[in-house]
């Protein structure tokens, strides 16, 4: 192996993990999304020429292999134990007294974290390397999720002392003189892998608008993107981590927590910056307190605060009674509730035709938003909390965000309010309804049906998809309702006369509207696709295939396994994107819409970063990193044309060892002779 090959290789590894760090785990950014792919490329490009210098650990290789058909079991090595929970600060109190008794003195203090609502993870590493990341499982036995662990962009593949950040000088800037820096040949860190407010948001209304079950909370969907048999979809979901304490280790990395928690962050670990010290209760019960209104402005959620005894001796003079350690409590806060009755139910057919429960209820104001209407999920879920009109209700928001009905207080059912009837018949169109194979939707099969219409124009016009600008909601009620439009082409036909026959529809308004719809026919493909409202294609992965595939053309006519090779597409995606294209109606609106005028733009074709644009190559002798066949296709991916001679027209012979009458025909010629160093050099983009 070249040697300054292997510099740059080690270099880039690290630049990235420090990217990674300064981004992920610091929310420091050193620089822009543009700069961090070429480095990324960069790697990935060497990396494909080297495959023997592949390691686990290289930040490519975060997501790798096939879906797996099952987890394996993992023995927790130390338990993983779970915490008590306190309600109120006459609890903590006497939290406090059992460990001042048993202690018998007054001399320690607490560390007080925030309880983030996430699922708990072991993460192990030996001599400095992320080997095995688990789930708290039963506390003794957890799932082996390490390939979904893998994807969580903060948490590190490999520890650097001292920190990716700044080598050398440790974020804590708290290191004593003598402490021992080196990484423990065994380190298992415990913490939370969560996800953040606006993700669990944003997947959330994804879920809605694929006909999907929305997760209830964060910890929900934390835990069920960490359970995915496949980690291209985990990737996508972008899950975080807090390291909260340590199991198994070699050697102890510090005398108390607090200490422990800077090693850990001087390791380039995620540490949860709201831990501070208390020195005794009241100070304890100050902090949980004032967090308590505040828990909303963080960009995650939390349901309490963790107080832990900060010391280790102390802690093993506590000890730990069945199942949870004595030196450690929860403060859980109270999950905001308001009581208020629904007034009616009614019936919502998404863009896939599911037919939902919706609640609307009398206004009440709940943790600092008004709330008028809860989703009831689905029919089952409507059954078995047994919700009725005129009914009176407990209503909570599940992680603060999305109202629903948690309990009905049936002594306040009023007289002959009978349950709501799962419908047999579709409430826009009337055709008879279907359940789904899961048993739990209830959906609409009529394709036709103009309530599902409405939802699919009013997704494809969204923001996020064709972006027409003047096309609400009322507009296109109006436009459905007085049958001007019945696909989605037929907008891109309408005439400036079919606006102005609508009520309150001006010749200006008509003509914004007309604009709007005209400037959507240029879209880029990313968008169109993402518009079709395919089952599991939302914005990112329409962007992958658009980015991948470059045209229309080659996106509907891909294989299963083309789209499968995707970065990002999984089996699920792929088959759906797959059937999406074979159903000759689907294919029937592209048409549709493209005769319409609509003409998506390819992306930009990429820049080549490989310096052998329209370049002619020899490639003569024995390389030491590449067989002939990669050399040859490297220089094809760089660019460039192979010959199997040397002439005039030759701009570069490669030569290895032993290279024969090509280099001495080079040379006549006055070709260039190059080696393998620089031929690298030239691939990587360098010259
Ligand atoms: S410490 C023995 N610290 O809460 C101590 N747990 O109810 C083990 N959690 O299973 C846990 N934030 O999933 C700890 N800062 C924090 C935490 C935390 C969230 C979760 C964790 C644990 C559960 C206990």
């Amino acid at each position: 192996m070249v040697g300054d090959f292997k510099t740059r290789v080690d270099w880039l590894r690290r630049e990235i993990r420090r990217h990674d760090y300064l981004y992920y785990t610091r929310n420091q950014p050193e620089i822009g999304d543009q700069q961090y792919d070429e480095i990324f490329a960069e790697l990935k490009a060497l990396e494909a020429q080297h495959p023997e210098i592949v390691t686990p650990d290289s930040p490519t290789q975060r997501v790798a292999g096939r879906p797996l058909k099952e987890f394996a079991a993992v023995r927790h090595t130390i338990p993983m134990l779970s915490v008590d929970n306190t309600y109120n600060a006459d609890e903590l109190q006497a939290f406090d007294e059992r460990v001042r008794k048993q202690l018998d003195t007054t001399d320690y203090d607490y560390v007080v974290e925030h309880k983030i609502d996430g699922l708990a993870v072991s993460l192990r590493y030996a001599d400095g390397v992320l080997v095995t990341g688990a789930t708290r499982g039963d506390g003794e036995v957890g799932d082996d999720v390490t390939a979904n662990i893998r994807t969580i962009k903060s948490i590190p593949l490999r520890l650097v002392d001292g920190g990716p950040c700044v080598e050398g000088v440790p974020p804590s800037k708290r290191g004593q003189d003598a402490r021992d820096t080196a990484i423990p040949s065994v380190l298992e860190v415990r913490g939370e892998v969560y996800m953040p407010t606006k993700s669990f948001v944003e997947l959330n209304k994804a879920r809605a608008e694929a006909g999907e079950t929305a997760f209830a909370n964060p910890r929900n969907a934390a835990a069920g993107s960490l359970k995915l048999l496949d980690p291209q979809i985990t990737k996508t979901r972008n899950l975080a981590f807090f390291a909260y304490g340590v199991g198994e280790v070699s050697k102890p990395l510090a005398q108390d927590h607090f200490q422990a928690l800077r090693r850990l962050e001087d390791l380039g670990l995620p540490v949860n910056p709201h831990a501070p010290k208390a020195r005794d209760i009241a100070e304890v019960i100050e902090i949980c307190q004032s967090w308590s209104d505040r828990r909303s402005q963080l960009k995650y959620q939390i349901d309490g605060m963790v107080i832990k005894v900060n010391r280790y001796d102390q802690r093993d003079i506590l000890g730990a009674t069945g199942r949870s350690p004595r030196w450690c409590i929860a403060y859980k806060y109270p999950a905001e509730r308001a009581q208020t009755v629904v007034e009616s139910i009614a019936v919502q057919v998404g863009k896939t035709g599911a037919l939902t429960p919706v609640a609307n209820l009398r206004a009440v104001p709940l943790a600092g938003t008004t709330v008028r209407r809860a989703s009831l999920h689905n029919f089952d879920e409507m059954r078995r909390l047994d919700v009725r009109e005129g009914d009176t209700v407990l209503i909570e928001k599940a992680g603060e965000i999305i109202p629903q009905v948690v309990e009905v207080k049936t002594e306040f059912r009023p007289a002959g309010a009978e349950p709501f009837p799962v419908p047999v018949r579709c409430p826009n169109c009337g055709t008879e309804v279907v359940k789904d194979e899961a048993g739990v939707y209830v959906r609409c099969p009529n394709p036709d049906c103009f309530g599902m219409l409405k939802e699919r124009l009013r997704y494809f016009a969204g923001r996020d998809q064709m972006d027409i600008e003047r096309l609400g909601v009322a507009l296109i009620e109006q436009l459905i309702d007085s049958g001007m439009v019945k696909t989605f082409a037929d907008l891109y036909r309408l005439k400036k006369e079919d606006l102005t026959s609508l009520e309150r529809m001006g010749e200006k308004s008509a003509q914004n509207v007309l604009d709007g719809i005209e400037a959507s026919k240029t879209r880029p493909l990313w968008r169109f696709i993402a518009a079709l409202g395919i089952r599991h294609v939302g914005g990112q992965s329409a962007e992958v295939l658009a980015e991948h595939f470059g045209s229309l053309d080659a996106i509907v006519n891909a294989g299963q396994d083309e789209l499968e090779a995707v970065d990002q597409v999984g089996p699920v995606i792929a088959e759906s994107i797959y059937q999406y294209f074979r159903t000759p109606r689907h294919r029937a609106v592209i048409d549709d819409l493209l005769a319409a005028g609509v003409r998506p733009q390819p992306p930009a074709p990429k820049k080549r970063t490989g310096g052998l644009h329209g370049k002619t190559v020899v490639v003569t002798g024995a390389l030491k990193g590449f067989s002939r066949q990669q050399a040859e296709q490297a220089v094809r991916e760089a660019g460039g044309k192979v010959s199997g001679s040397v002439s005039k027209k030759t701009h570069y012979v490669l030569a290895g060892e032993d290279p024969g009458s090509k280099l001495q025909k080079a040379q006549e010629l006055g070709v260039q002779v190059i080696d393998e160093e620089r031929f690298n050099q030239i691939l990587a983009g360098k010259e």
